[in-house]
């Protein structure tokens, strides 16, 4: 039986054909912010995303790079979870179609609905759309092969597919199918997506084929291995087989996490989710998802984002120059959750300078610098407050309700304008008391006004680590109460109650400013890029170029050094050259955290040099620019650690 508090959140599984692009991400930082907001009510979050690898797209784009489809698909996982990890994407599993037990448990579920009496096998004859998988339109045997029609989804050209197949008796569901979306109005969030829903089914379905013949790179069909399961079948399963159907091991699990609370989807793949699925599961007497999370496309120069049109954007680009979580707050803020985005890199720069340095970053550096000042880091617990202070609290109270409520209907955009809201009005009380007027006359009023500020930045440092953790609990850090998330939950953090003790600590700034030039390199293919002519000075020699022994690495593990405020250890794998100790001047550009799993290059043959007491044994290669803003120079992907640069 599934718990009250467990709370199951799913991805779409992605085709492996390229590395993640900015969609795909979109849709895993959704279902991340919606773990983390249940994570934060102190439920039982279970988070699963992965890969879709079977079936004749990919099987066609192995053959296309001359690889056996296995080996095609094991090239790109790596990216997946490196993207995931760069953007703190914590899922609790990673599922892959090609996994063995999830193909026993694709398997298993045909097997049930072939006991239940709902497959039968027949003839098919249908045009077909290799990129989306789909069954575009069925046409009678005897009908002519004439050119098919475009795809209704992407617009493509369909093939026609003529073979023996396994049909499901999806017509046999029409009537429940409308029954339970009466029933539960709110299966399809947002509301505006149900009605294409309910014409479709309402307009009569018809049986839906789930198996191929003529294509081998599948899961096998049961009893019959001369079929693959229909790849959208199959992959519709992961949902079930990631938490343990088909393993009689993982019974308990099962039930414990199913059903799911929210599938999170774009728009292009609801008819499979709100169709096909329930009619699936209604066969195999299981229960349905609890609700589905639709989400709009994002689109790059008004148009769709893709491979063949060159304008797909490249999610560790934009991490790398950005960070984490200004690109997690850009995407959920900027772009509304229920309708097509328009992304652009103008945005992302006012985002990050208005509402993250301006409005929040600012805020918090304000108060510190005063507080240190004015000797006020120890910040003692208020016992009366000032009608100033008090209307304060009653704003942030009425923030955390909108916010709430926002965020329990998925409208992550109205939640975190709501919130924003209440940080300009902590901006319009800090600055409109004026504390450093009256810091020196009246102590008991200055502590005050820090206090009341430090009560509403850890408010919104809660609310917004779902959506930003990592800054959040550096900003909960510096207020000295440390993000813990068995104490932060909404529960038991008493946002409510004006009655903490803050220990002020300095930290670097929250976010900087982006440095505003040319997009170059956030696109992912690269084109035009034009060298500055170099100036003729101070040559050296080859011989000088070829004494420095340059590698590649990843930093596996970091730390700050203390005592110094600009150095952090690093711990790098050279490959074949073992692992070094490596120090360098970069804490107020990166947090440890977010250098550990980039890669970057490292003069190794650098005499070792001992700062603030510990040993070097190299040295990284930054690019700082005219305003001292530092990145890590990067090499190609697929290069291994331990390669030299020549
Ligand atoms: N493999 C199927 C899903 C199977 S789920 C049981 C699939 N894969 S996909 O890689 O083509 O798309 C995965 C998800 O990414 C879809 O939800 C799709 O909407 C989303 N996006 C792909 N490009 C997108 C944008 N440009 N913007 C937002 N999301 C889009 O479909």
């Amino acid at each position: 039986m599934k718990e009250k508090n467990s709370f199951y959140v799913t991805t779409p599984i992605y085709y492996v054909t390229a590395k993640p692009h900015l969609g795909s991400l979109y849709a895993t930082l959704l279902a991340d912010t919606v773990a983390r907001w249940n994570k934060l009510q102190g439920n039982d979050v279970y988070f699963l995303t992965g890969t879709d690898e079977h079936g004749q797209k990919i099987e066609q784009a192995a053959a296309a790079a001359k690889k056996d489809p296995k080996d095609f698909v094991d090239q790109f996982i790596p990216d997946y979870k490196n993207a995931w990890h760069m953007y703190d994407i914590k899922y609790d599993k990673f599922i892959r179609t090609t996994d063995s037990y999830h193909v026993r448990g694709a398997q298993a579920l045909v097997t049930t609905l072939l006991d239940k009496g709902y497959i039968y096998k027949s003839m098919y004859k249908g045009w077909y759309c290799t990129p989306c998988e789909t069954f575009v339109i069925e046409i009678g045997p005897e009908e002519q092969e004439i050119k098919g029609p475009q795809c209704t989804s992407c617009g493509r050209d369909t093939h026609i597919v003529s073979e023996e197949t396994y049909f499901f008796k999806l017509s046999a569901f029409g009537d429940k199918l409308l029954a339970f979306y009466k029933e539960n109005p709110n299966f399809i969030a947002p509301k505006e997506r149900a009605h294409e829903v309910t014409s479709f089914v309402a307009s009569g379905l018809k049986d839906l084929s789930i198996s191929r013949t003529t294509v081998k790179w599948g899961v096998p069909f049961p009893n019959d291995p001369l079929h693959t399961v229909y790849v959208w079948v199959e992959a519709l399963s992961n949902y079930i087989t990631g938490i343990g159907y088909g393993d009689s091991h993982k019974t308990a699990e099962f039930n414990h996490r199913w059903p799911a609370d929210v599938h999170v989807l774009g728009k292009d793949i609801v008819r499979f989710h709100a169709v096909y699925w329930p009619a699936l599961l209604m066969a195999a007497d299981l229960p349905l998802p609890k609700q589905l999370l639709v989400h709009g496309w994002i689109k790059v120069d008004k148009q769709k984002m893709s491979k063949s049109l060159g304008n797909a954007v490249d999610p560790i680009a934009l991490q790398e120059k950005y960070g984490t979580d200004a690109i997690r707050y850009y995407l959920l803020r900027q772009i509304a959750v229920n309708q097509d985005g328009d992304f652009s890199i103008e945005d992302v720069e006012n985002r990050i300078e208005d509402d993250l340095a301006n409005d929040l970053g600012n805020l918090l550096n304000r108060m510190v610098a005063l507080a240190e000042k004015y000797n006020c880091m120890d910040v003692a617990h208020q016992i009366v407050w000032s009608q100033a202070a008090l209307d304060l609290r009653d704003e942030s109270w009425n923030a955390l309700e909108d916010f709430a409520t926002h965020m329990n209907d998925y409208m992550f955009h109205h939640a975190l304008a709501r919130l924003w809201k209440f940080i300009n009005i902590t901006n319009a009380y800090f600055h409109g008391q004026e504390p450093w007027k009256i810091a020196k006359t009246d102590v008991a009023l200055f502590r005050e006004i820090i206090s009341a500020t430090c009560h509403s930045l850890r408010t919104i440092a809660i609310l917004l680590w779902p959506v930003m953790p990592k800054k959040m609990e550096e900003l909960l850090y510096s207020l000295g109460t440390p993000f813990k998330l068995e104490e932060h939950t909404l529960e038991n953090l008493e946002l409510n109650s004006w009655d903490k003790h803050f220990v002020l600590k300095k930290i670097p700034t929250l976010f900087e400013k982006p440095i505003r030039e040319t997009t170059e390199g956030i696109s992912m293919s690269q084109e035009n890029v034009v060298a500055p002519p170099v100036e003729e000075k101070n040559y050296i020699t080859i011989d000088d170029v070829v004494k420095v022994e340059l590698l590649t690495g990843t930093i596996q593990a970091c730390v700050e050094v203390a005592g110094s405020d600009k150095l952090v250890q690093m711990t790098v794998d050279l490959g074949g050259h073992g692992k070094r100790t490596i120090l360098a001047g970069i804490k107020k550009f990166y947090t440890p955290a977010e250098l550990v799993g980039k890669r970057g290059l490292f003069i190794t043959n650098l005499k070792p040099r001992k700062m603030a007491g510990t040993e070097s044994q190299g040295m990284m290669l930054v690019a700082q620019d005219a305003d001292g803003k530092v990145q890590l120079v990067q090499f190609p992907e697929g290069v291994a650690n331990g390669v030299r640069l020549r």
